[in-house]
């Protein structure tokens, strides 16, 4: 991609703007080295790797094998290498495996940290230590100035519409406002399912798209067929936003919470004190019976391999760029 030489080097010469989201047990090495090779920074949450009592971190193996395949990749097609990985940390009290998980990525010299839910100055730094950029998720305008004064490179607004744990404001409204005062890195969460729709998180003012649940329904996603199937039948009107699952307000399958016995039209408020990322993280509930999606899925239309999921993505960007040209002139 051209015109991003503002950007730090990690988030440079992307084959399309665009970040592949983390997405709690559904985003496993094979998704996040699919997305790499695509052309995107593909990432996951480091609490995806969960190894039994006793064993080896898991994360280490995952981290080891991401690195050596892309390396591999890389040796083999000079032409088109791939984009760097993320490692997303939760960084919340619950998160007892927090520490070791840091210095695990700092071991491996992830190229890109993405945190949710707390900013910390000590991550931060652990990421510039080992030649990383940090980036932190928002959900408004005070927590991402909050973010960057503990030293984020960059911001990712989770705007209204995401998948998981959303914001309730308009892109529009939060992109202007975080761009009054930043100029640094920003990336746009949320029902980004065409590229279209990620040429609009440009125009808007952001410099990349973070798109998750398009990624749910692909061969290589951690997902049951049910959840990918319900993926590609869906569209906004099918999404529920709810606090009741883990406490946060968040964006879920309609379809699912009927499923599970439930009336998604009728559901009662969620307690912020249930949220819990120790051992088990969550109410398996939450995330397991109960599917989390973003608006964003009505052009989802098949479950694909995820290299044809970033081509469409391709395809349609470089059209809706020639349209919006043929019109301006
Ligand atoms: C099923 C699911 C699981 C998610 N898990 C995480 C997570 O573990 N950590 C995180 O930072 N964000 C998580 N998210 C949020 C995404 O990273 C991202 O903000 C969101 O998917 C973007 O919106 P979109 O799904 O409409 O593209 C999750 C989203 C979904 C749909």
């Amino acid at each position: 991609m051209s015109g991003d030489s503002h950007l730090p080097k990690a988030l440079q010469g992307l084959r399309i703007p665009a970040v592949a989201s983390p997405l709690f047990i559904i985003s496993v090495p094979a998704l996040v080295i699919a997305q790499c090779k695509a052309g995107i920074i593909g990432s996951f949450p480091a609490l995806n790797a969960r190894e039994g009592e006793g064993e080896h971190p898991l994360l280490d193996t995952w981290l080891t094998h991401i690195r050596e395949e892309l390396d591999r990749h890389n040796q083999e097609n000079p032409d088109r290498p791939a984009a760097p990985f993320a490692v997303n940390q939760i960084v919340h009290r619950s998160n007892t495996r927090l520490e070791r998980d840091i210095e695990l990525c700092h071991k491996h010299k992830v190229p890109v940290w993405i945190t949710s839910l707390g900013a910390r100055v000590e991550v931060n730094q652990a990421a510039h230590d080992c030649g990383g950029i940090a980036l932190h998720d928002i959900i408004n305008n005070k927590f991402a100035k909050k973010a960057i004064e503990k030293g984020a490179d960059g911001l990712i607004a989770v705007a209204a519409g995401a998948g998981g744990h959303a914001g309730p404001q308009s892109p529009l409204a939060l992109i202007s406002e975080i761009r009054e005062w930043f100029d640094g890195p920003l990336l746009l969460s949320g029902s980004i399912g065409t590229g279209a729709s990620l040429l609009a998180a440009q125009a808007m003012g952001a410099d990349l798209g973070y798109i998750g649940s398009p990624f749910i329904a692909t061969e290589e996603a951690n997902a049951v067929q049910g959840y990918k199937d319900m993926i590609v039948d869906s569209g906004a009107e099918d999404i529920v936003y709810s606090s009741l699952f883990t406490g946060v307000s968040g964006n879920y399958l309609k379809g699912s919470v009927t499923n599970a016995g439930m009336d998604p039209d009728n559901l009662p408020e969620g307690d912020v004190k249930t949220m819990d990322f120790g051992g088990d993280r969550e109410k398996p509930k939450a995330w397991k019976t109960i599917w989390g999606s973003g608006q964003g899925i009505g052009a989802v239309k098949e479950v694909t391999k995820t290299a044809d999921l970033v081509d469409r993505l391709e395809r349609e960007y470089i059209a809706a760029w020639d349209r919006l040209q043929a019109r301006m002139s």
